[in-house]
Formats: structure tokens, sequence, C-alpha cells
């Protein structure tokens, strides 16, 4: 169980508890992405019925043109898309392909819980690269060499990052590709959180545009944040050919398809003009200031890095005493706030929480008065 999960399931028994645990956003799905599934579900004879394993031959065309006029690097719908049940299907799927006992992939530390998990699942072990919290959670690219070994498959990247918020730097993302083309390494690229850069857009580099390792790349994108798509489970996969074949292959064995109404869902995302996206990034960018506000305000408490991306604050919890999951625990039972606990996150991740500011001010800001009344303001 990701502690992500275990957690809001421990607040869903607490009543009235103030949700800091789930990167679940507040947004509704834009309604012309609504509108579209209602007039296919009226009008499209074939909205309940299977689609082919690899995706909707039409999304896998919109998806590659929205590679395409995001990154610039062209791919063909046919032999290089496929459609996924959101990133974390993608991932499973590719960890299976990738993956034999006992094969290592080297994933962030701190970095998302899940990935840790499901190369487990696959029979497979993490390696964690440290990130430094005192270089804004940066690797250090030196260290990167000696943890690849005869078993090392891939290396897993998320920027901006869950759980830390922070964004890689260019030089560093380009001087993982060179290290991982070097060594055959296939760079995997799980994007939720590309859209929501803030004021650092300038500083966010995809690596999935630097065509020169479009072959050493697969580059997940998700609807579930950006388009405030969760529930729909959908996505897409971009991916070097020999893979794609696969990856088509698992898919199809766990799932047949993706649910052919997410897709059509999917599409309409992609061919309406994403004006909703404005909005959101208003709106986490000003809940991000209340957070870092209110954070400021337990300084004796907490100390954190401000978050430049994605919707996520990692801060540090100062009594060093207490480890994460016994503070995070104690914060559910004795004050009604649930944050996860950063040791989820990798080692690395210890005496953190990570509390994600994509629920409703008032959530934050109930939180928060609890915090302020049990550490004392
Ligand atoms: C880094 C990362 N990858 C994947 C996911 C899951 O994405 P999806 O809903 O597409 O499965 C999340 C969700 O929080 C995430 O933060």
């Amino acid at each position: 169980m990701s502690a992500i999960k275990e957690m809001s399931i421990l607040s869903a028994r607490v009543p009235g508890a103030a949700s800091l645990a789930w990167g679940l956003p507040s947004f509704r799905t834009p309604s012309p992405i609504r509108d579209a599934v209602a007039r296919a579900l009226e009008t499209n004879p074939k909205i309940g019925m299977y689609a082919l394993p690899g995706g909707l031959p039409e999304l896998c065309v919109a998806a590659a043109q929205e590679h395409e006029r995001r990154t610039t690097v062209r791919r063909d719908p046919e032999r290089h898309i496929t459609i996924t049940a959101g990133n974390m299907q993608g991932l499973n799927t590719l960890f299976h392909v990738i993956v034999n006992p006992g094969d290592e992939v080297i994933v962030t530390d701190p970095g998302f819980v899940s990935h840790i998990n499901q190369i487990q699942f696959s029979g497979g072990r993490p390696v964690f690269w440290k990130l430094h919290e005192d270089r804004g959670w940066e690797p250090d690219i030196e260290q990167l060499a000696g943890l690849i070994g005869p078993r090392t498959k891939a290396i897993i990247l998320v920027t901006p990052s869950n759980p830390t918020g922070c964004i890689l730097s260019e030089a560093t993302l380009r001087a993982v590709a060179g290290i991982a083309r070097k060594n055959g390494l296939l760079i995997i690229l799980d994007d939720p959180y590309s859209h929501f850069t803030y004021e650092n857009s300038d500083r966010f580099f995809n690596l999935a545009t630097a065509a020169e390792y479009a072959d050493h790349i697969a580059y997940l994108f998700t609807f579930s944040k950006a388009y405030a798509m969760s529930g729909w489970r959908v996505g897409y996969m971009v991916m070097p050919e020999a893979l794609r074949a696969e990856i088509v292959k698992v898919h199809d064995l766990t799932m047949i398809c993706t649910p052919r109404i997410s897709q059509v869902a999917a599409l309409a995302a992609l061919e309406n003009e994403p004006t909703h996206l404005t909005d959101f990034e208003n709106i986490l960018g000003r809940r991000r200031a209340l957070i870092c506000e209110r954070l400021d305000r337990l300084a004796h408490v907490f100390q954190y890095a401000r978050p430049e991306g994605a919707y996520y604050v990692f801060p540090r919890v100062l009594d060093a005493t207490d480890n994460s999951t016994r503070f995070s625990h104690r914060l559910l039972q004795e004050a009604r706030v649930t944050v996860t606990p950063g040791a989820a996150f990798g080692p690395s991740g210890e005496h953190h929480v990570r509390m994600a500011y994509c629920v409703e001010d008032d959530t934050i800001n109930l939180a928060f008065d609890r915090m302020e009344a049990y550490f004392g303001s």
C-alpha cells in the first residue's frame, strides 16, 4: 500500500480531517470535455465497445501532434504512440516489459513512492539517486555513473517533482541523457506536472524536446492533473518503436484497451483549446503562496524549499527525534491534519512530510489553523 493511499484511508476514518495527503486536484473536468463525452454517449454507436489495444487511431494521431507541438519532435502515431489508462498503468506495463527479476531501475531519492513499489512489483530493485535538499533538491551528476551496473535497465525522472515540487535543471537532464545513452539505459519521463511551472516556466526543460535522445526515451503524459481527469484514467506514451510492440502486448494482456469513453474524453481534451490551464495554474499559484505563507508562520516546526512547480511542498520536520511516519500518524490523530510521511518517498525523505496544495484554500487554512493550535504559533 502506498503511503499516500494509506494516509488517505486513515484520514477517511477521522471525521472532519483536513487532508493535504493526496495530490487530487479540486478542479472539475473542463466542460468541453464533458460535453463531447455526453454527445458521444448519444451518437456514437461504438462508445461502449473495445478499442484496439494501442489506442484509438485518431487519439494516437492527436497525441503525436500534441507531442510535436510541445516538443517539436515528430513521432509516428502507429509506431511510437500508445494510449494508456494513465501514467500509473503505463509505467506498470513498461516495467513489466523492461524489468526481469533482479534488474535495477534508478529512481531519485526522494522520488514518487509508486515508482519504487512498481519496480519491486515487477521483480526489480530500485536504486536510489540522492537529491540534495541544500541544492534545491538537485542530484549530483557525478554520483550517477557509480549507480549503474550490469543489471541497470532504466532511470526514471519526474520534473517538476513529486514530492519536492522542484524543477530539475536542463544541465542535469542533458547530463543524465548523455550518461543513459552511453550505458544503453532507457530514460523514463513521467510527466503529470509540466503544465504547472508558475513563474519558473523558463527554467523548466522537457528532455523529450531533445530529438537526439528520442530513441532512448519513454515519455508518459497523463491527462489526470493538467485536465482534471484523474478518474477517467487516460494518458499517452511516446516511445521507441521496438518497445512499443512489447508494451502493446502487455497492455492487451492486462486490460485489452483503455476504456473507449476515456479515450473519447482525451481526444476532446486535445481537440479543444486548453483555456482552463491558465485558470488552473493561477489558482494553484495562489494556493502555493498561501501554503508558503502558512508554513512561514510555523517556522519553528517546518523548514522548506519553496516549490517551483507541480503542487507539492516537502518541508523538513525540525524535531529530528520523531520519524516522519510517527509524526504523520500523530498529526492525524491529535490535530486532525493529514500529510504523507516523507520516508515513503525514499531514504532521503525521512524527517520530511509531503503536503499537496491542490486542495481548496479552506482546507489549507483549516489544516494550518489546526497545526498552529497544536504546535503553538
Ligand atoms: C509522478 C506521478 N506519476 C504518476 C502519477 C499517476 O498518474 P495517473 O493518474 O496518470 O496514473 C502521479 C499522481 O499523483 C504522479 O505524481
